[in-house]
């Protein structure tokens, strides 16, 4: 990459006039461990000890995650059914696959993942990112990314990105043929250790940081929601707003699932046969109906709501809950869902007012994080965000930005300490894109 670059006379200019300034190369070693920012009162994640975080593997997996050469058919990526502006979930009541099959389930939210035990809606087995993402990835019921038979495929056609070449030696340092299955998956769960979400007013509230944050309607909500006449907290509770979190230090992962009563289609409470929750896995009777209660953070951006995406809307779900059930008066799965047999005990049902529903609506509210859904660094790689070099996404591009990718041209640094040096994604900042980098620097981004 040097060759290209190294004998141009505007090329060394510029470098020169940036090393003038005495600013330090970015120390590669330095960059080896990497600790996620988290909001204040969040417990750290574990990590496992065979893919410590590095923002080489996040970089990467961030590129993977939106990459639709992780389908079969070139259509779909991760983050077709796992959209940022939707909390990373897609809109609809049931996931569609790159073929068109329909998942019989809705796309989850991602918020917060790392501290998921469980992953999906019901497999008390799948307990690792690295894992899950050959799901998707490998699926044939219903297919999903349709990778199925396609491995190689696969790898060949990351293997021939020049970009990747670059961010796949990396993200791991050291290994002779590092396209493999194992750290794609690894460099995605990266990503996804990433994808924290704590900065909702009711967390600036919580954490002090701004008395009025929450509104007086809300304040009245998240008391309805910890009462015990509500009891949603049973189940939604917890800086997560799930009773199913794992964190370093945690002495029991609990992972719960529980019968909310959606359905009750022979009176003896069977669901759908497509989802019949837990009891999918361990087929004991009781488990019929159960899921995970999700994360409650960031619910404006993720109806519809439900394992199957069956309750539009968040009055309805209060509705639902206040009835203790719910009802379905016609059609296939015609039954009364409050009288499920495998309901759980806190799910009695419950008098509100009108008044009450909005303070609780409110407060739900309060657990969005539009900062979350809008965090470039969370966002598509593959587009150009600010301008070239602005490698912090505030667009201004500063002398220090170009020093990054001066020294990933050079080969000092790795790509992932500055994306935006790259936007043309050969791997390799070029003259042209660093002359663009010092336009944006003289003339503003
Ligand atoms: C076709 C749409 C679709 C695609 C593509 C897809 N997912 Fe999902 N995702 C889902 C659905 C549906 C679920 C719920 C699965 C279940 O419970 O059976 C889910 C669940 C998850 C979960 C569990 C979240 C939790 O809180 O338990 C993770 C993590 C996840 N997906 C990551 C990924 C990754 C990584 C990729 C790309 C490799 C991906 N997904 C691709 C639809 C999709
Ligand atoms: C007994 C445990 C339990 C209690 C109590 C409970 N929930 Fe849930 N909640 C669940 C489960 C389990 C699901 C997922 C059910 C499914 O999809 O079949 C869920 C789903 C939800 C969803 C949909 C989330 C999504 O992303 O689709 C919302 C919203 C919700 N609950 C809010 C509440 C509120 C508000 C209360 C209190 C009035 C409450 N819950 C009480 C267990 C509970």
């Amino acid at each position: 990459m040097l060759g290209r670059i190294r004998g141009s006379a505007i090329y060394i200019a510029a470098l020169s006039l940036l090393h003038c300034l005495a600013w330090a190369a970015e120390d590669l070693q330095a960059q080896r461990s990497y600790a996620v920012e988290l909001p204040v009162g969040f417990p750290k994640p574990r990590i496992p000890a065979d893919n410590p975080l590095s923002i080489e593997k996040i970089a990467l997996g961030r590129f993977l995650f939106y990459d639709v050469r992780l389908s079969g058919n070139l259509s779909q990526s991760c983050a077709s059914c796992h959209q940022q502006a939707r909390a990373f979930t897609d809109g609809r009541p049931r996931a569609v696959g790159s073929t068109g099959e329909i998942h019989p389930r809705s796309a989850m939210s991602l918020t917060n993942v790392a501290y998921a035990t469980a992953l999906g809606w019901a497999n008390p087995l799948l307990d690792s990112l690295e894992r899950q993402a050959l799901v998707p990835m490998f699926n044939e019921r219903p297919v999903e990314l349709g990778l199925s038979g396609k491995e190689e495929e696969l790898v060949d056609r990351l293997r021939a990105d020049l970009r990747y070449q670059r961010m796949f030696a990396e993200a791991f340092r050291g290994q002779s043929d590092p396209f493999t299955l194992g750290n794609i998956v690894k460099a995605i769960a990266s990503f996804e250790r990433t994808l924290i979400s704590g900065n909702s007013a009711y967390d600036r509230y919580v954490q002090g940081l701004d008395d009025n944050a929450l509104s007086e309607e809300a304040f009245f909500g998240g008391r309805l929601f910890f009462s015990e006449r509500l009891e949603c907290f049973h189940c939604h509770g917890g800086f997560n707003f799930t009773a199913s979190v794992t964190h370093e230090g945690n002495p029991f992962d609990e992972t719960s699932f529980q019968n909310n009563g959606l359905y009750n289609i022979d009176g003896r409470g069977a669901y759908p046969p497509d989802n019949t929750g837990l009891f999918e896995i361990t087929r004991i009777p009781s488990d019929m109906g159960r899921f995970k209660a999700p994360t409650l953070r960031n619910l404006s951006y993720t109806a519809p709501y439900m394992h199957d995406g069956s309750i539009a809307t968040l009055e309805e779900v209060i509705d639902h809950y206040a009835a203790g059930g719910r009802r379905i008066h016609s059609g296939p799965y015609a039954g009364d869902g409050s009288k499920n047999p495998y309901k759980s005990n806190f799910i009695r049902g419950f008098v509100i007012t009108e008044e009450e529903k909005q303070q609780v609506l409110a407060f739900l509210q309060s657990l969005d994080d539009p900062e979350f859904v809008t965090n470039p660094r969370l966002s598509d790689p593959f587009q150009l965000w600010g301008c070239v070099s602005d490698c912090n996404y505030d667009f201004v591009v500063t002398v220090d930005e170009l020093v990054r990718a001066v020294n990933i041209a050079l080969g000092e640094s790795s790509l992932a300490v500055c994306l935006s040096a790259d936007p043309s994604g050969d791997g390799d900042p070029t003259i042209e894109e660093i002359l663009q980098g010092i336009h944006a620097l003289l003339a503003g981004c």
